[in-house]
C-alpha cells in the first residue's frame, strides 16, 4: 500500500467531509482501508443515518468515527469540532469533500437573469465559508502533527482563467472563494506550520448525487466512478511537497491556473 503523505511514519488521523455520499465517502472507504490509518472523522449532516457508514463502522468499529454536523452552522461546527479534538487531538488530514451544486431553489445559471442571492448566499457558506471556517475549528490538532495535508476538494469551474463557457454563476463563485481563501491559508502557514500543507484539488467529473443532472453531457471515459476520483486525489495528497502548498491541482497532479 502506498504512503498516505510525505514525511509522515506515525499512525494518522483524518478528517473528511461529505462523507455521506460520492466522493467524500469513496475518499472514507479508502482511508479505512489503509494500514497507516488510525481514525477517521466523517463528516456529514446525515452521518449518523447514512448506511454506507453504518456498514463501514461495522467493519472497522471506532476506527471510524461518525460526526453528524452541519457545516455551514456555528454551534454544529464547533460542537463537532471539540469532539473530534477530544477523541483525535491531534490530526494529520483534512479532506473537505463536502460541496452544493443544485438543491431546492438552485439550479446552475445559465444566465445572468437566473442569478439568484439565495442561491449565491447558500452556495458560498456551503462551498466557501464553511470549510475555511470549520478549518479554523480543527486547526489547533494540527499544530503537533509532524506532517500533516488540508485538501479542499475544489471544481476546475471554480478557474477564471479556465472560465470560457460562462454559466453556472453561483456554483463558480462560490469555488473561486473557496481557492482563495484556501491560498491564503497555505500563506500564512507557510512559516508558522510549513509541514503543514493546503492544496486545493479538482476530483474529476464524478458519477455523484451532485453530478447526476449533467451527467448526460459527458463522454462516458470521462465520467470517473467515486471510487477512481479518491484513489486520484489520495494519490496527488501522498505526493504533495511542502513547496506544493498552495497549489490548485487536478486529479491527475496536474496544476490548474487560477
Ligand atoms: N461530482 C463532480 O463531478 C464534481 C466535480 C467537481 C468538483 N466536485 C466537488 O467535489 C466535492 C464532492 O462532491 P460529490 O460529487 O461527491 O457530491 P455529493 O455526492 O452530492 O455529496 C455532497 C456531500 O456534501 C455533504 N454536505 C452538503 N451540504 C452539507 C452541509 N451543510 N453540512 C455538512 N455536509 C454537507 C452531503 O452530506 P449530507 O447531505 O449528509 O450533509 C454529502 O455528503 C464537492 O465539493 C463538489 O463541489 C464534484
Amino acid at each position: 500500500m502506498s504512503m498516505l503523505i510525505q514525511g509522515l511514519a506515525e499512525p494518522a488521523h483524518a478528517v473528511v467531509t461529505g462523507a455521506s455520499s460520492g466522493v467524500g465517502l469513496a475518499l472514507v472507504t479508502q482511508l479505512l482501508a489503509h494500514p497507516q490509518i488510525a481514525s477517521v472523522s466523517a463528516i456529514a449532516r446525515s452521518a449518523e443515518k447514512c448506511l454506507a457508514l453504518q456498514s463501514l463502522h461495522a467493519e472497522y468499529g471506532d476506527r471510524l468515527l461518525r460526526c453528524a454536523m452541519d457545516i455551514t452552522d456555528a454551534a454544529s461546527r464547533a460542537q463537532g469540532a471539540a469532539h473530534i479534538a477530544s477523541r483525535t487531538p491531534t490530526l494529520h488530514v483534512l479532506i473537505h469533500a463536502a460541496g452544493c451544486l443544485h438543491g431546492p431553489g438552485i439550479r446552475p445559471e445559465k444566465s445572468l437573469q437566473q442569478l439568484q442571492e439565495s442561491a449565491l448566499t447558500s452556495l458560498l457558506q456551503v462551498n466557501a465559508f464553511a470549510p475555511i471556517l470549520l478549518t479554523q475549528a480543527l486547526l489547533p490538532c494540527f499544530r503537533t502533527a509532524p506532517a500533516a495535508v488540508i485538501a479542499a476538494i475544489s471544481a476546475r469551474v471554480g478557474s477564471i482563467e479556465d472560465n470560457a463557457l460562462g454559466g453556472w454563476y453561483s456554483y463558480r463563485a462560490s469555488k473561486a472563494a473557496q481557492n482563495q481563501l484556501f491560498r491564503t491559508l497555505s500563506i500564512e502557514l507557510r512559516r508558522s506550520l510549513p509541514n503543514l500543507r493546503v492544496v486545493s484539488l479538482h476530483p474529476g467529473t464524478v458519477d455523484t448525487p451532485l453530478a447526476a443532472p449533467f451527467k448526460a453531457n459527458v463522454p462516458a471515459d470521462r465520467l470517473f466512478t467515486p471510487e477512481q476520483s479518491a484513489a486520484h486525489l489520495l494519490r496527488v495528497i501522498a505526493g504533495v511537497q511542502n513547496e506544493d502548498s498552495g497549489r490548485f491541482l487536478a486529479w491527475d497532479g496536474k496544476t490548474i491556473p487560477w
